[in-house]
């Protein structure tokens, strides 16, 4: 089953909860309402039994009494519904009306002065009656005394039925502010959702209406917005590195294309032919480093690709590629020096993936460095991090350049960089790998003095 609008739960849930309140309000304004006329029909009666007593004690006739009491009446104007009767003696007196209702004067079990309340009907009058038994002048008497109950019941009738009609139209008008608060609340959720459907990857650039509500609301499409931002540059990101991609796969595949054509369009010799091929073969092998840096990346953006890390001595991985690297150096007539760390750097680590990192920047060192010059590798351990050091005395990077080389597909100098056979691709390895890593790299440059490349990857603890 489909859940409900929001808006009509929370209406429900208000409904719900005014409907015990009021109801639970009714309750104890009706109860309270009847026992405070109720003790003050109580209060009246206890009243007339002292005036009775004293009454008593007044008079020593019993005749008296009588005529007293006939008389009270006639002074109100209404007559008592009384009954008093010597406990032990003859006397009794009942008033007309306490005979007309037939009350039945109850003699309490035990003597002793004490009076009690109870209420039953007689010919159709409810009353309330005190029972209860006196003392005066050295006389026991028993007293009942009632007063009738038929108008405070008719007010708390209508007590009744006031609250009856009254809280159920109360409740109605209620919930209907209550549904109309929560449609009101809730609407601009609807318009958030409305405008978060129109966006597509095709106007990911569109955001959320900004409501200026100050409250919960409005953070929710501030934040939708700043997601949103966040998704379009990732697209954007993506989207140019295919474009990029593409292009740098054209231009080899165009040229061993054309230097295919040329070679066939007439007979060549042989030394022709093989020139050819050599020349297909190199920007073949060009295009698969290129194919195999862009899938690294592809991997990397993925991010399922978890390295597997062991620990790892960085002394030992630059061991292993001091041989190409120095190979590398040799081949362009640059000094090549490289001083290790006297501790292990020990690090969690991949070594194939170490050893593609420094060789990426030795790559770029060599490659930036004019003949005769010197690159010098050198290992720390500083901070709880293995620092590496690579210095070269080349060509430098401009302060305009820095920001950008560790973007994909940036060169520095187009020219230059295509002619020594780079894509822009390197240092945007070289970080993911560091990053990894959980390390960092920077650079510290100065244009036609050289570079200085700095790595950090964290150092682990000696396990025992
Ligand atoms: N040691 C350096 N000295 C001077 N410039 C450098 C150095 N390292 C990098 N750069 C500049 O930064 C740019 C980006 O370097 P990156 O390694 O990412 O690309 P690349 O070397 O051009 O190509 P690739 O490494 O993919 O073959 C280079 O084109 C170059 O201009
Ligand atoms: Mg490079």
């Amino acid at each position: 089953m489909q859940p409900l609008p929001l808006r009509v739960r929370l209406a429900a849930w208000y409904f719900v909860v005014l409907c015990l309140a009021f109801g639970a309000f009714s309750l104890f304004a009706f109860f309270e309402v009847r026992g405070s006329i109720q003790s003050a029909v109580d209060e009246g009666l206890r009243d007339r039994a002292a005036d009775i007593r004293e009454l008593l004690e007044r008079q020593s006739s019993p005749e008296q009494v009588k005529h007293e009491l006939a008389e009270g009446s006639s002074v109100r104007g209404e007559d008592d519904i009384l009954q008093i009767e010597e406990t032990h003696g003859e006397w009794v007196y009942s008033s007309v009306s306490a005979l007309r209702y037939g009350l039945q004067l109850a003699r309490p079990g035990k003597p002793g002065e004490k009076v009690e309340f109870s209420t039953m009907y007689s010919k159709g009058m409810p009353l309330r009656i005190l029972n209860g038994q006196l003392q005066a002048a050295d006389k026991m008497y028993d007293v009942q005394i009632a007063a009738p109950m038929d108008d405070f019941y008719e007010a708390v009738n209508r007590f009744r039925l006031v609250l009856l009609f009254s809280v159920p139209a109360l409740l109605l008008v209620a919930s209907a502010g209550g549904y109309w608060l929560s449609r009101k609340a809730v609407a601009p959720v609807g318009e958030i959702a409305r405008a978060a459907q129109s966006i597509s990857e095709h106007e990911l650039s569109k955001r959320l209406p900004i409501l200026q509500t100050g409250d919960e609301l409005q953070s929710l499409s501030e934040t939708s917005n700043e997601m949103f931002s966040r998704l379009e540059s990732a697209f954007k990101r993506v989207t140019q590195f295919t474009a990029d991609a593409s292009h740098e796969l054209r231009t080899p595949i165009a040229l061993m294309r054309t230097r295919t054509e040329v070679a066939l369009r007439k007979p060549r010799s042989e030394g022709e032919y093989k020139e050819t091929i050599v020349r297909i073969h190199q920007e073949s092998e060009r295009t698969s480093a290129l194919i195999e840096n862009l899938m690294t990346l592809a991997r990397a953006d993925s991010g399922n690709e978890a390295l597997q890390v062991t620990p790892t001595d960085l002394n030992e991985v630059f061991l292993e590629i001091s041989e190409p690297a120095k190979l590398l150096a040799e081949g362009k007539s640059i000094h090549y020096q490289q001083r290790l760390a006297e501790t292990p750097l020990r690090v969690s680590g991949n070594a194939p993936s170490l050893r593609r990192l420094f060789l990426i920047l030795i790559d770029n060192a060599v490659k930036y460095t004019p003949p005769e010059g010197r690159i010098s590798v050198a290992l720390d351990a500083s901070d709880g991090a293995a620092v590496t050091e690579i210095r070269d005395t080349g060509v430098g990077i401009s302060p305009t350049d820095l920001p950008h080389i560790f973007e994909r597909f940036y060169r520095a100098d187009e020219s230059r960089s295509r002619e020594s056979g780079g894509t822009g691709l390197g240092l945007s390895i070289a970080k993911w790998i560091a990053e990894a890593h959980h390390g960092s790299i920077s650079v510290v440059s100065k244009v036609g003095e050289g570079s200085v490349i700095r790595v950090q990857i964290p150092l682990v603890e000696d396990g025992p």
